[in-house]
């Protein structure tokens, strides 16, 4: 029979479900409302069958089951006395007799948050507060649920939880700042959990990045009364970098300091990398990094790229950065000597930015030219002589000019230049002969017919000067009259040997042409007075040369060389000649008369070289005892400088 009645009590358990024993209640453990509306605490108990009471009262307790501590009463079914809080707010729904204790609190205020404990009063002893108690919430918003992660491109649905366990107040939820969001979608749904009720509204949307940071609403009223409660989620939207700033491509001034911003729109916060081709140059983890160069040189010249990472993607953005600067000193490549015939082509190369124009100068004459380009070639199929010279390399941009300057050097066989000539005088002749080279010819006049060959190491008969690649040598035949007189003038270097016969002018022809005829008139004039004056200086130097050429046993010397130093001057002029084989004076035979015109060379236009002048001048003082006067002009009349021509 107890067995019976045990398995009885178990199967009323079983049946029950949820009351644990004879002495037990159920009631939701927690259970949460708007402030101002009400709340139903549903609510069961239980206790055994064998006490069978009269009567069955209960009591609520907020915040302590044990009566001694005096807990408000919340509501007493004995007495209908109250605590002054629930005074018009707490009403027993349930049936006690059917061991139903379900509560019902309206106007709820915050102060009624708390633990409400039902005791069960079956007179007598039989009191018992059930530990079984329920937790109340009272709240003022509702509830936003978000998951976890919300990412750009993945859709989402947010949930408002509102509490729905007020039978006379049906809780209203619309959504606040929801309208422009992607795709969105709004479903509400019923929720039971443990006998206590909830309302959920579940927006569904697809997350932008726009919408980052935005504050989502959810309002909940009910119909008929003021009530209203907010609640807000700021959504948090994943989503990969995107560079929304940075600097486009851009030329700099060499020098200059250059600030590079990439600006990144990214959550969470990115990487940001700022490289030069593929150096980093600077990283860091920021909403924007900003890259400084400082004194920019042409070396920083490049592609330079922000890169922005973070877990859910990546971005790029690269630029050009170009450093202007003025061209570098041109520099010119090739050995700048060649041969004449050669084929030549120099390179003159510079740098800039923008690329400079080039310009190879001679002589302020442009003969290549390059625009835009690094370098410029100066081509000769076949070089002259004439290409010989100093050139300029200029190079040129809007930032600056450089230049480099460089010889062209020719070398080439001798040229005789056309100024080579003999020119008989009173008592001399005087042979000029003027080669132009590269390297300096050796000259050598030729006599064949006196089987004589001398050059400028024969110093008493032959004066050289050198002039840039002029050679002009002098050579001096004293008094020797000869019609058949021939010399050759020869040059000679390694590139090859010029020989011409000289020839032989008359001053007076020459002079005719450059006096014209009102100086022919004049000249003619002087002529008949310089007749008289030379017929009678002639019979005095006749015996002055006699006396001169009997001091030695040597026939009298017929070449003369003529030295620069003064000291050598009176042994070059009249010291004995070595050349034992020199012909005879007889044979020479020249009109004197004709040397005495040249005192009008000074009218010439023709200009004296320094050196020239100081020769004439220095053969005035040595030649005074014999000719005052017929050499102060020779010069003059053959050689004009000889840059100036060549
Ligand atoms: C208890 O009483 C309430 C109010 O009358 C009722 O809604 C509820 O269904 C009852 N509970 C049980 C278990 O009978
Ligand atoms: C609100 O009030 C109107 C009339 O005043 C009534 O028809 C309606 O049923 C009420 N709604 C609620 C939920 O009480
Ligand atoms: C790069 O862009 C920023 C912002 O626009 C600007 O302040 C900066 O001067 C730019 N840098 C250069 C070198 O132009
Ligand atoms: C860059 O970021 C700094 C701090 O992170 C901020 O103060 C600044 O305004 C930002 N600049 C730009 C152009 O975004
Ligand atoms: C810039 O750099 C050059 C060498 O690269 C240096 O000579 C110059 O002094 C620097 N100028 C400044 C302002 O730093
Ligand atoms: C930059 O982005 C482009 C596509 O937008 C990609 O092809 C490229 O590889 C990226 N560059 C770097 C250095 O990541
Ligand atoms: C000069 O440069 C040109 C072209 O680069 C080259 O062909 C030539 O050999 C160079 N000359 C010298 C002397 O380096
Ligand atoms: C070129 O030659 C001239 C005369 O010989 C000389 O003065 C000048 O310095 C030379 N220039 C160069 C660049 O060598
Ligand atoms: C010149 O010298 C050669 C031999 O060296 C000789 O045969 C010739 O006769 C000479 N001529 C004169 C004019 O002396
Ligand atoms: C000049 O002539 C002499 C002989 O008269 C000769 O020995 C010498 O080599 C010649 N000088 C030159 C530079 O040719």
């Amino acid at each position: 029979m107890t067995y019976f009645y045990r398995t009885l009590a178990v199967f009323w358990v079983l049946i029950e479900g949820v009351l644990a024993g004879p002495w037990s209640a159920w009631m939701p453990e927690h259970i949460s409302a708007f402030e101002g509306t009400c709340v139903v605490i549903p609510c069961r108990f239980n206790y055994p069958d064998e006490l069978r009471p009269s009567a069955v009262h209960g009591i609520w307790y907020f915040n302590s089951p044990y009566p001694k501590n005096y807990p408000p009463v919340v509501f007493k079914s004995r007495t209908n006395i109250v605590h002054e809080s629930y005074v018009g707010r707490s009403r027993l729904l349930g049936e006690l007799n059917f061991r139903n204790c379900t509560l019902q609190l309206s106007r709820l205020s915050p102060e009624l948050t708390g633990k409400y404990y039902f005791r069960g009063d079956l007179g007598g002893y039989n009191q018992y507060t059930y530990p079984e108690h329920c937790n109340l919430e009272v709240i003022n918003k509702p509830t936003i649920v978000s998951p976890p992660e919300v990412v750009e491109g993945t859709e989402v649905e947010l949930r408002c939880v509102v509490p729905d366990n007020c039978p006379d107040m049906k809780p209203i939820i619309t959504w606040m700042n929801y309208e422009t969001l992607a795709e969105r979608s709004v479903y509400a749904q019923v929720e039971e959990e443990g006998s206590t009720w909830s309302l959920i509204s579940l927006l569904k949307f697809m997350p932008q990045r726009e919408n980052h940071g935005r504050e989502l609403g959810c309002k909940v009223t009910y119909a008929n009364t003021t009530f209203e409660f907010d609640g807000y989620t700021t959504l948090d939207v994943k989503f990969p970098p995107r560079i929304v700033q940075a600097n486009s491509s851009m030329d700099v001034i060499h020098g200059s300091d250059v600030v590079l911003i990439c600006s990144v729109d990214s959550s969470p916060m990115a990487l940001i990398t700022w490289l030069r081709e593929d150096e980093i140059l600077h990283e860091d983890v920021a909403g924007n990094l900003t890259l400084h160069l400082e004194n920019v040189t042409y070396l920083q010249d490049g592609i330079y790229t922000c890169m922005a990472e973070n877990i859910y993607g990546k971005d790029n953005h690269s630029l050009a950065l170009a450093v202007l600067y003025a061209p570098w000193k041109p520099v010119v490549n090739t050995s700048v000597v060649a041969v004449e015939g050669d084929p030549v082509s120099i390179l003159c190369s510079s740098q800039s930015n923008p690329e400079p124009t080039i310009t190879i100068f001679k002589e302020k004459k442009a003969m290549a030219m390059g625009v835009y380009q690094n370098q410029v070639a100066l081509e000769f199929e076949s070089v002259t002589h004439e290409d010989d010279g100093e050139y300029w390399c200029t190079a040129e941009n809007q930032f600056g000019q450089r230049s480099t300057a460089f010889n062209l050097t020719i070398e080439f066989a001798p040229i005789i230049l056309p100024d080579s000539k003999c020119t008989a005088a009173r008592d001399t002749v005087k042979c000029i002969c003027a080669a132009k080279s590269n390297p300096e010819a050796v000259i050598t006049f030729e006599l064949p017919t006196r089987n004589v060959t001398v050059n400028e190491t024969d110093r008493e008969f032959v004066y050289s000067q050198k002039t840039g690649y002029v050679v002009t040598s002098i050579l001096t035949v004293q008094r020797e009259v000869d019609s058949q007189l021939f010399i050759v003038c020869s040059a000679r270097n390694h590139y090859g040997t010029k020989n011409q016969q000289l020839q032989f002018h008359h001053s007076n022809s020459l002079m005719w042409a450059k006096v014209g005829p009102v100086g022919a008139v004049v000249a003619f004039a002087i002529l008949i007075a310089v007749v008289c004056y030379v017929s009678q200086t002639r019979k005095k130097k006749n015996t002055n040369e006699s006396s001169s050429f009997m001091q030695t046993d040597n026939p009298p010397a017929v070449f003369s060389g003529d030295y620069r130093g003064p000291g050598n001057l009176e042994k070059s002029e009249y010291g004995r000649s070595d050349k034992r084989f020199l012909a005879k004076r007889d044979d020479l035979g020249i009109d004197y008369a004709n040397i005495d015109f040249t005192k009008l060379s000074t009218k010439d236009k023709y200009t004296l070289t320094e050196e020239l002048a100081e020769y004439a001048e220095i053969r005035v003082k040595a030649g005074g005892r014999t000719s005052a006067a017929g050499w102060t002009g020779y010069p003059s009349f053959m050689l004009q400088e000889p840059t100036e021509k060549y």
